[in-house]
């Protein structure tokens, strides 16, 4: 997969592509990450990306044609159309779900704007409008990380056995459960006997009834829809 990301700060970028499972990800040939500064387009001679907003009011607007030029440069080579991501507020929210269907494309961009936002006519680029959260951020290049790194871990080969996303909150649809290391006591905190048993269909069962029951306190909306096992009903009958 290519991920190309549009940024006034690519520098931003540095610390969370070039480390851990990202940095192992793209070392083993699976990502490549790209960052371009879209003022490096801008065809004036001052490299001016905004302007004030027609009708007046606070703030300035993100130019449409550095965007535009950017995204033709990145794009003119690729057989395939890329998914041309816009991080804004307004965007259907991301979710696990959405990480899914973009771990399967090709090549994503990403465009991050600051200051007041984009020109309208920058969404005619755009193919997906995404969201972290209802909250405003200075700029999309934080949501960009969290996407990119969400769509990243599910890509074949990105994760290891013992870091599998098949089991992760929200891909089954529920919370984790809890995990213990060693030492069995700290501190007078002790691991639940079952987990020291050794008995593996006890481990799965207790596991299952915390996982439930973690969902149900905490997230009880994601039990909306879900389809429990027959095991799982009975737990929840408890
Ligand atoms: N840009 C500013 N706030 C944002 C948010 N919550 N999600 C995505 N992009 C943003």
């Amino acid at each position: 997969m290519k991920i190309d990301v549009l940024t006034l700060f690519p520098d931003m970028f540095t610390g969370v592509f070039g480390s851990s499972i990202l940095k192992q990800a793209s070392d083993k040939g699976i990502v490549s990450f790209q960052t371009v500064d879209f003022r490096e387009y801008a065809a004036n001679k001052h490299r001016k990306v905004d302007d004030y907003p027609y009708g007046g009011g606070a703030g300035m607007v993100l130019s449409p044609q550095p965007i535009f030029d950017a995204v033709s440069a990145l794009t003119k080579n690729g057989k395939k159309k890329p998914r041309i991501i816009m991080l804004c507020p307004q965007g259907e929210q991301h979710s696990q779900q959405k990480a899914a269907e973009l771990a399967k494309e090709e090549h994503l961009i990403f465009l991050c704007g600051h200051y007041e936002g984009f020109d309208e006519r920058v969404r005619h680029l755009v193919t997906d409008e995404l969201s972290i959260g209802d909250y405003v951020l200075t700029g999309g290049e934080l949501a960009a990380m969290v996407i990119a790194d969400s769509v990243v871990r599910l890509l074949p080969g990105v994760l290891g056995n013992d870091e599998s996303a098949v089991t992760d909150s929200y891909s089954t649809g529920l919370l984790e459960h809890p995990h213990y290391t060693r030492p069995a006591d700290f501190r007078g905190m002790k691991v639940p006997d079952v987990l020291l048993s050794g008995h593996h269909a006890k481990i799965e069962e207790w596991r299952m009834e915390q996982s439930l029951r973690r969902t149900l306190e905490r997230r009880p909306d994601l039990l909306k829809g879900y389809e429990p096992t027959a095991k799982e009903a009975d737990i929840l009958k408890r």
